[in-house]
């Protein structure tokens, strides 16, 4: 599409959210609502996005920090028409060209919805082209109403007749202007309503009036329309856009047994024949193979994992690479940086940072492997766990395949366990065991005969 300049209105506080933050920051799905509809535009390749800020523009800024978007300022926020004045240098530039403008509240918008519109108002060569949308409930919209020559005005939901609210055609907030024809329009907006404020919606009455070509353009999506004005609003469209990811992912092969429940991120990929049971979360840059298992309350963010893994109840995996048939779980955390190797198995309340579990080795019950270094078909016994802190620096333990360390051990590192070795259960190891040894330090066990017996006398 040839030179389309975008504008993004998101100065407004919204006073709604009752927040001493912006309404555009606050997030749906780990991601602020403005950027959820600077993703959708970026779809449309437009030559320049512009975004109005007012109300905490410093935050604003630094929160979407994109290098494609350039920032205007809304001095005051006297009205939606006044926030398309504040960027008249930008639009004035190119008088022929077209520029979209949209409200900063449309996180459930999809680029196609928006190419649809663009597209109408490139073949119908109109002055301005809006999106309106059909509601069954179009309460807080402004409302479409056409006169008997078939000119369109747009009147508020505050400013509407009990018969006018009746109406279901609203106002999506979605406009394609010519850019001429827009900064023509502007002067002549009024703030002489209930509001007291420039309304954008005055420029579809005063440029039909005036006989210029305004297209109505009805989208056949209505269910991505809402104008998020608060937080119950927030909420049922972060459910909306949480529902879709989960339709998308369930039509590619994945089953999900309560979607309600489940959260999957927007970027997160997962393979075919992969079941999600209930509550689980899934989030950041997260990809996860075919035919894994993920049990009820599993939380993992930003992570790799394989094919064929079964990851158990409420276990927690944070930045982790975990390779193909490992079982996980359930209530293990792994922490950034663990990587479990082929067919490796960790098991209950099993904590690992920055290590990595050699292939088919095994870490059952109750312990903590930290910076770490675990071969193949290592034994890991339950307690087991490395003191890899001494205060002031993390050291780091390594462990040869196939060794096998008894239950409750302490590895002080640095350590090493050579190959093939044997740790006694109970030790506290802080010497390096050479390969095929038995290591065992423990006091020996001392046993007195009879000592029941005269303590139950006294
Ligand atoms: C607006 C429309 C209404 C439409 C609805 C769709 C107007 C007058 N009304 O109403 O017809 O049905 O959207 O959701 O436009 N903003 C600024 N500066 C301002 C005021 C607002 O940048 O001075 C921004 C806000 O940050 C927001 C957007 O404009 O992102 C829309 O403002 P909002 O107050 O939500 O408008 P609505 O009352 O919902
Ligand atoms: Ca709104």
């Amino acid at each position: 599409m040839d030179s389309l300049c975008i504008l993004v209105l998101a100065a407004g506080k919204g006073t709604r959210f009752k927040s001493h933050r912006v309404k555009v920051l606050h997030e749906l799905m780990g991601k602020p609502m403005l950027s959820w509809i600077l993703e959708s535009v970026s779809g449309l390749d437009p030559e320049k996005v512009y975004v109005v800020v007012g109300c905490q523009k410093e935050e604003v800024k630094r929160e979407i920090n994109r290098k494609d978007v350039a920032f205007v300022h809304q001095a005051e926020q006297l009205g939606t028409a006044n926030a398309v004045l504040a960027a008249k240098d930008a639009i004035k530039t190119d008088l022929d060209k077209d520029i979209l403008i949209i409200n900063g509240d449309l996180p459930l918008l999809r680029a196609e919805t928006l190419k649809a519109l663009v597209g109408k108002h490139k073949r119908e060569k109109n002055d301005l082209t809006f999106m309106s949308a059909e509601m069954e409930n179009p309460t807080g919209f402004g409302r479409l109403i056409f006169d008997k020559e078939g000119k369109v005005k747009i009147v508020e939901e505050r400013e509407a007749t009990p018969e006018q609210k009746k109406i279901k055609e609203a106002n999506v907030g979605i406009y394609v202007f010519n850019a001429g024809a827009l900064l023509k329009t502007l002067p002549a907006i009024s703030n002489d309503n209930k509001k007291g404020e420039y309304y954008l919606t005055d420029a579809v009455e005063i440029l039909s009036q005036k006989g210029s070509r305004v297209g109505v353009f009805q989208t056949e999506s209505p269910e991505e329309i809402v104008g998020v004005n608060d937080r119950f609003e927030l909420a049922s469209a972060a459910r909306k856009l949480r529902l879709r990811k989960i339709k998308m992912l369930a039509e590619e092969g994945i089953t999900f047994y309560d979607p309600e429940s489940t959260w999957i991120g927007e970027d997160v990929k997962i393979g075919m024949d992969s079941v999600v049971y209930p509550s689980v979360v899934i989030e950041g840059k997260t990809v996860i193979g075919k035919e894994c298992v993920l049990s009820p309350s599993v939380h993992i963010m930003d992570s790799h994992i394989g094919d064929g893994v079964k990851i158990l109840s409420s276990t927690v995996i944070q930045e982790s690479l975990i390779e193909d048939h490992v079982k996980v779980g359930p209530f293990a955390h792994l922490r950034p940086e663990t990587v479990l190797k082929k067919g490796s198995k960790v098991g209950n309340f099993v904590e690992m940072k920055k290590t990595v579990f050699g292939e088919k080795s095994k870490a059952g019950h109750l312990s903590y492997l930290g910076d770490s270094i675990v071969g193949k078909e290592v034994n890991i016994g339950a307690g087991t766990i490395t003191c890899n802190y001494d205060g002031k620096k993390k050291h780091r333990t390594v462990i040869e395949d196939g060794a096998f360390i008894g239950s409750g051990v302490e590895l002080v590192a640095p350590v090493k366990i050579g190959k093939n070795a044997y740790i006694g259960a109970g030790s506290t190891i802080t010497k390096d065991v050479p390969p095929y040894s038995l290591a065992v330090s423990r006091s020996p066990q001392k046993q007195r005969k009879d000592w029941g017996r005269k303590r139950r006398k006294d």
